[in-house]
């Protein structure tokens, strides 16, 4: 079992995606890995302080061959490692096994899923229990799943947002660690509540993994609390406003 966090060292993160990867573009840009290629956004240049960043990014895994977010990734300098998994290509023990093998021998901290479209074994959460995280579209304990704007909107809120959370066995039911609101707008449709919602998920994914690094979140807690395991950040009135 890896050490828990906060890691005496800067943490080394992999990222799973499966399609366009804009949360993984703003991972990079908080945690750039330590070869980027000089002048690009990711590069560590860019970054003028001394202090030991918190992360790198050091591993981004698609199981979408050919996705964006693997080009990102290879743009960035960061080691993009295809497995494909997808609905008649591939199967979840083998990609499992690939993943883990990837991850062993990138030395990986901390999992993120940034827009990775399947549901991981019981096994292999387990063993990273605490050490995987994802970003999903909706104030969690609501609109778990697919489509979750369109479940907004069919509910009728007023106000909804994105959740950082610790994945467990179940689907979006792990412990949260960060979310941010924004507001339902009249006319809103599922695509301009979609742009508005990853704007702030952009935002509170870097800062939710600083404060897991940071050791800030019982990362041994059961399932998802909104009323005291989640914080809301940002202003639900003045945030995110197309
Ligand atoms: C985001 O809306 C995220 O909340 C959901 O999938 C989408 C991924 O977008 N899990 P991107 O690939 O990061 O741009």
């Amino acid at each position: 079992m890896p050490a828990p966090f906060p890691l005496p060292r800067t943490a080394r993160l992999a990222v799973l995606a499966s399609g366009r990867g804009s949360n993984l573009a703003s991972l990079l840009n908080a945690f750039p890995p330590s070869e980027a290629p000089s002048g690009s956004a990711a590069s560590p240049d860019a970054d003028a302080s001394t202090e030991p960043p918190p992360a790198r990014v050091v591993l981004v895994v698609g199981n979408v061959p050919g996705a964006a977010a693997l080009a990102r990734a290879e743009a960035a300098g960061v080691a993009a490692r295809p497995i494909a998994w997808m609905r008649q290509v591939g199967d979840r023990v083998t990609f499992e096994r690939e993943l883990q093998a990837s991850l062993d021998e990138h030395g990986v901290d901390l999992i993120c899923l940034a827009g990775f479209m399947r549901i991981l074994s019981p096994d292999f959460t387990r063993r990273w229990a605490g050490r995987i995280v994802n970003v999903h579209p909706s104030l969690l304990p609501a609109f778990r799943g697919l489509h979750a704007q369109r479940q907004a909107l069919q509910a009728g809120v007023t106000t909804t947002g994105c959740t950082i959370h610790l994945v467990d066995a179940g689907v979006d039911t792990g412990r949260i660690v960060l979310q941010r609101r924004v507001p339902v707008l009249p006319g809103d449709d599922e695509s301009t509540l979609a742009d508005r919602i990853l704007d702030q998920e952009h935002v509170a994914y870097p800062e939710a993994v600083r404060r897991l690094l940071r050791g800030e979140v019982d990362a041994t807690g059961g399932a998802a609390d909104l009323g005291e395991a989640g914080e809301i950040g940002g202003d639900p009135e003045g945030e995110g406003t197309a």
